[in-house]
């Protein structure tokens, strides 16, 4: 497990990269705010049924993106607060909560920053959530555990849905090149793709548009590989208490490997030469 401070410039780095890709993501989407007055709502199952009956809970989203998946939990009742390093995200989320009437509370922030000034604050929550696609920008687990930790109340849990790090031992063409086991940081000069462009529907609920065509991000990125048993050794070292872990042999909206094949539910799965592996994973911890 790893015992370093998170690596600050490498968060900053990546928040440019994420402002570009964030910009040509929401390009693709169809009116969003209609999406979600009409009562839309882009949750899938498995954090549904992990979250159970959110409303009137107090729910802090880390890494949310442009907002969409905090604006289905408001939707469903919660209060909801949502932090993520990327500008351009927040500045997104805001106005979607206005131009929907979804009522939510953004924070653009350094995650472990976030979570360092809310420990040392009095306020607590009673569920923090992560998904799809966060772990892997996390630059040390230990930190960001024991915040989570911290910021919780006695009782409050923490829910994880995320991509399984075994998919990152692969090249897009299924060849393997990667290590599983913890390595990073590794740097992709190009960047955060457009990767809603390459998903198409499945990721666009309000409706699929073309939107920036051809996207290429300036801005490299620095991504970290946690084994699933790192990111549970975190969490217990920090002193919760570990509820559920579950995989998955699907990976729900995001098509990130060639010959991928869909599914029921927009669940997304490997070609029929790939032997059945995990694609996602599922972890609830309390906070005793
Ligand atoms: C793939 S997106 C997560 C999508 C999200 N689950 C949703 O609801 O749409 C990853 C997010 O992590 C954010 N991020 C990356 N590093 C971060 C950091 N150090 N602190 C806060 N947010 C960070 C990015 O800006 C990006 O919005």
């Amino acid at each position: 497990m790893d015992t370093s401070g998170p690596l600050r410039d490498v968060h900053e780095q990546n928040r440019l990269s994420w402002n570009e890709a964030t910009k040509a993501h929401n390009s693709h989407k169809h009116d969003q705010a209609a999406f979600f007055r009409e009562g839309g709502n882009k949750l899938y199952p498995e954090e549904r049924a992990l979250l159970g009956d959110v409303r009137g809970k107090r729910i802090v989203h880390l890494q949310c993106n442009a907002g969409q998946d905090t604006l289905s939990l408001a939707q469903l009742g919660a209060d909801v607060t949502g932090v993520d390093i990327s500008d351009e995200a927040v500045a997104f989320a805001t106005q979607l909560s206005h131009d929907s009437g979804i009522p939510a509370a953004f924070v653009r922030a350094d995650v472990y920053d976030w979570l360092a000034e809310a420990a040392a604050g009095s306020e607590r929550w009673e569920v923090a959530f992560s998904s799809y696609g966060a772990v892997n920008w996390l630059s040390g687990l230990t930190t960001w555990a024991r915040g989570i930790h911290d910021i919780l109340a006695p009782g409050g849990r923490f829910v994880l849905v995320e991509f399984h790090p075994v998919l990152w031992m692969f090249e897009v063409d299924w060849s393997l090149k990667y290590d599983y086991f913890e390595a990073g940081p590794q740097k992709w000069d190009e960047g955060v793709s457009d990767y809603v462009a390459e998903s198409g529907a499945n990721l666009t609920p309000s409706g699929y548009k073309e939107g920036v065509v051809d996207f290429k991000n300036p801005h490299p990125v620095w991504e970290f590989q946690w084994p699933t048993s790192s990111v549970i050794g975190a969490l217990l070292g920090a002193g919760l208490v570990l509820e559920s872990f579950a995989e998955y042999p699907y990976a729900n909206g995001w098509k990130g490997f060639s010959g991928m094949r869909e599914g029921e539910g927009r669940r997304v799965y490997p070609p029929e030469h790939i032997p059945g592996l995990p694609m996602m994973f599922s972890v609830s911890a309390r906070r005793p």
